[in-house]
């Protein structure tokens, strides 16, 4: 049998390139036939509950970034959560098991609460977001998580539920999920912070060409390097990481450049960007023709959903037994 993969992706807005190379990329070498990949768009009420921005017209902007990235809806199944209802039922059910202390303890839960300041967050969904997470991974029984570094909690938290569920209940329906990371799985953006929405400091996949390059020029280098003479600390700078991402087979003249003050950095990023850019061509042009044929996409998320939901209710139901809920 092969390997099942499950992940999904918080529809608050467009795509970067934090998402597509901290996991979409391996989303894209994991797809094959026992592979689903969700819009979380229950996850995104979560935090977007207040703001009266339509899910499901961002809902749209992900799976366009998904085909855009290369997603081939014939080898995975590409599926919205709240389309399949069984991810409620299962996060009710988990939610019984579930001890409190848990979710208070989880790091990116305190994370989150100071860095979306402002939002009231205090609320029974938010806390109960990793079992929302553990239901979404346990129905499928998947055994292969791509996600970014910042989901580990989430995973060792569904790793827990898996064990308690089936310590209470004498089973061994759900496997134990494993993350699969990238080899970048973080990536700065353009203030050399990790790249986040929540920042404002990204380059999305439906950026132009230019605004890409007028992001890339704003970015900040080398604090040190305050006049073209300094000699430069690429170790430091979030220009030279990109360039060994995206210009990778001149990261040595690179460095010994910027180390000797033999380029600016305004040359430097142009050298970048313009690699940066031709990665990203190809994509913006498959962005571009799905954007246009939104008929087909929500046919593919017809037949996701189709797919999605006979491996979920199975599952559900099995779970609805060792509980006691069904006979
Ligand atoms: N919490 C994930 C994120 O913010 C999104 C997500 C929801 C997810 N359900 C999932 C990821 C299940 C992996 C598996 O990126
Ligand atoms: Fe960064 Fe390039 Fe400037 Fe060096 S020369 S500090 S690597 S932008």
């Amino acid at each position: 049998m092969p390997t099942r993969v499950l992940s999904g992706t918080r529809p608050t807005g467009k795509l970067h390139l934090g998402n597509l190379l901290g996991a979409i990329e391996n989303y894209k070498k994991l797809q094959g036939v026992d592979s689903f990949f969700m819009i979380a768009d229950w996850h995104a009420l979560t935090t977007e509950y207040e703001s009266r921005t339509t899910i499901a017209e961002q809902v749209m902007e992900v799976v366009i970034d998904y085909l855009a990235c290369g997603l081939d809806p014939d080898q995975c199944t590409i599926f919205v959560q709240s389309e399949v209802p069984a991810h409620a039922e299962m996060a009710l059910l988990l939610s019984m098991i579930t001890p409190l202390g848990w979710l208070e303890r989880n790091p990116t839960y305190k994370d989150q609460l100071r860095e979306l300041e402002g939002r009231e967050l205090h609320t029974h969904g938010f806390l109960g977001y990793p079992v929302l997470q553990a239901a979404d991974i346990l129905l499928y029984k998947a055994r292969k998580v791509p996600v970014g570094e910042d989901q580990l909690p989430h995973l060792e938290l569904t790793r827990e539920i898996a064990r308690r569920f089936s310590h209470l209940y004498k089973t061994d329906i759900f496997p134990e999920p494993q993350a699969i990371l990238t080899q970048t799985p973080r990536i700065p953006g353009i203030d050399g912070r990790k790249m986040s929405k929540s920042y404002d400091n990204c380059i999305y996949l439906a950026d132009s060409e230019e605004e890409t390059k007028k992001k890339v020029l704003s970015m900040i280098t080398d604090p040190a390097r305050k006049r073209r003479e300094d000699k430069g600390h690429p170790e430091v700078c979030p220009v030279f990481l990109y360039h060994q991402i995206f210009n990778s087979s001149q990261t040595e003249t690179v460095a010994h450049e910027c180390r000797n003050a033999l380029r600016g950095c305004v040359e430097c990023k142009l050298e970048m960007v313009g690699k940066m850019n031709e990665f990203l061509s190809p994509i913006r042009k498959r962005r571009e023709e799905w954007n246009r044929k939104r008929t087909e996409v929500r046919k593919i998320l017809d037949r996701g959903k189709k797919r999605a939901q006979e491996v979920a209710d199975q599952t559900l139901l099995e779970a609805m037994k060792a509980v006691g809920l069904r006979s």
